[in-house]
C-alpha cells in the first residue's frame, strides 16, 4: 500500500473527497474558483432543468427546433447502425431523437455520476425496448474506452447543448482528442455550440427576470456550506454575469457584497468586498472559430445547422484520419 496515493484510498470512504479537493484548490487560488461540473447535485440539476424553460435561456430550445430540422440530412450523412455513444447521462429531450433518426446498434452513454447515469439510462431503455443501452460510469474528460458489448460499428459521438462550451479551448481540444481516440477512425460527432451574438441577449440568458439562474449560482456556496461544513454567509453574495469580449465566454461570478470571511472544508478563508468565486466559464463561438476548435480535436466539420436567427449551431464531423492529407 506504500505507493498508493493516501487520496485516493481515503475517496473510497468519503465520497464528497473529490468536491472537497476541487473546493480547497480553488478556493486557495488569488482569484478564486470552483469548477462548474459541480453545479449539479440534485437541487442544481432541478435549477437547470427550471433554466432550459426560461424565456431569456434560447439554447435548449434551439438547439431541440435545430435538431429537429437537420436530424433527416444528419442520418442520410451518417448512415444506420452504429454505436452512438454521448458524454454526459443524456438529454431526455435530445437523445430519443437521434436515436429515433439514426437508429443505432447500441447506446452508451458516459457520465461521471452513476445516479444520474443509471436513472437516465433505464427512461431511454424503456422508450427503446429493443436497443442495447450500455450505460459507461467514467469520467468523460479523461480518455476512456468502450464496453466491449458495443461492437465493433462505427461510432457516432453526440455532445449536443454547447457543453463543450464549459472548458477553455485548450481543454476542449483535448477532450474531443480523447473523443476522437475512443470513437475510432470511422467515428462521426453531432456536437451543439453555442453561437456569439449581441452581449444583451447573451447576458440576459444567464441574468434572467426570474432569478433562477441567480439561485443556480448560488445553489454551489450553498452545497459547500451543506456537504463541506461550510459557514459562508449566502446573503452577502450576489450572482453576476459577464460577458468576456477577449475570451469569447459568459463568466458567472459569485460576488461579496461585503467583506466576509468563512469557514469550508476544515479551513479559513476571507473575501473582500467586490471579490468574486468565478464559477462557470461558458464560452460561444463562430462558424470559424467552431471549425478551427473541432479541426485542433481531430474533426472535420461536414456540416452546420443553425436555427434561421443564428443563435445556435449544431455541427456533424468526421474523423480525421492519422496521416490524412486531403
Ligand atoms: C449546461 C454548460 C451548457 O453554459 O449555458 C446555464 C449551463 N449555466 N445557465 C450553459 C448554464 C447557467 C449551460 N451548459
Amino acid at each position: 500500500m506504500a505507493d498508493r496515493d493516501p487520496d485516493l484510498i481515503a475517496d473510497a470512504h468519503d465520497p464528497a473527497a473529490p468536491f472537497r479537493r476541487d473546493v480547497l484548490a480553488g478556493l486557495s487560488q488569488p482569484r478564486k474558483v470552483i469548477p462548474a461540473r459541480w453545479f449539479y447535485d440534485w437541487r442544481g440539476s432541478q435549477l437547470f432543468e427550471e433554466i432550459t424553460d426560461l424565456p431569456e435561456y434560447y439554447p435548449t430550445r434551439t438547439e431541440i427546433g435545430i435538431l429537429k430540422a437537420c436530424l433527416g440530412d444528419v442520418a442520410a450523412r451518417v448512415g444506420t447502425g452504429r454505436v452512438v455513444v454521448e458524454p454526459g447521462a443524456g438529454s431526455a429531450a435530445k437523445t430519443p431523437l437521434l436515436l429515433d433518426a439514426v437508429a443505432p446498434s447500441a447506446y452508451v452513454p458516459v457520465d461521471i455520476s452513476g445516479e444520474f447515469l443509471r436513472e437516465a439510462s433505464a427512461v431511454l431503455q424503456a422508450r427503446f425496448p429493443a436497443l442495447p443501452v450500455l450505460p459507461l460510469e467514467a469520467d468523460f474528460t479523461h480518455p476512456f474506452a468502450l464496453p466491449a458489448e458495443a461492437g465493433g460499428a462505427a461510432r457516432l459521438g453526440f455532445f449536443p447543448g454547447s457543453t463543450i462550451g464549459n472548458m477553455e479551448p485548450a481543454a476542449a481540444t483535448d477532450l474531443l482528442r480523447s473523443m476522437r481516440h475512443a470513437l475510432g477512425h470511422d467515428a462521426m460527432l453531432l456536437i451543439g455550440m453555442d453561437l456569439i451574438k449581441d452581449r444583451d441577449r447573451l447576458i440576459a440568458a444567464y441574468d434572467d427576470a426570474q432569478g433562477v439562474t441567480s439561485a443556480f449560482n448560488l445553489n454551489l456556496a450553498e452545497r459547500i456550506n451543506r456537504e463541506l461544513g461550510g459557514t459562508i454567509p449566502i446573503e452577502a453574495l450576489a450572482h453576476k454575469a459577464v460577458w468576456n469580449e477577449a475570451r469569447a465566454r459568459i463568466e458567472m461570478h459569485l460576488e461579496a457584497a461585503r467583506a466576509i470571511s468563512f469557514e469550508a472544508a476544515g479551513q479559513t478563508f476571507v473575501m473582500h468586498k467586490g471579490e468574486t468565486f468565478h464559477t462557470e466559464n461558458s464560452h460561444k463561438y463562430s462558424r470559424e472559430s467552431a471549425n478551427l476548435l473541432l479541426l485542433a480535436g481531430g474533426w472535420e466539420p461536414l456540416a452546420h445547422y443553425m436555427d434561421p436567427d443564428c443563435l445556435f449551431m449544431v455541427v456533424l464531423a468526421r474523423a480525421i484520419l492519422p496521416g490524412m492529407t486531403a
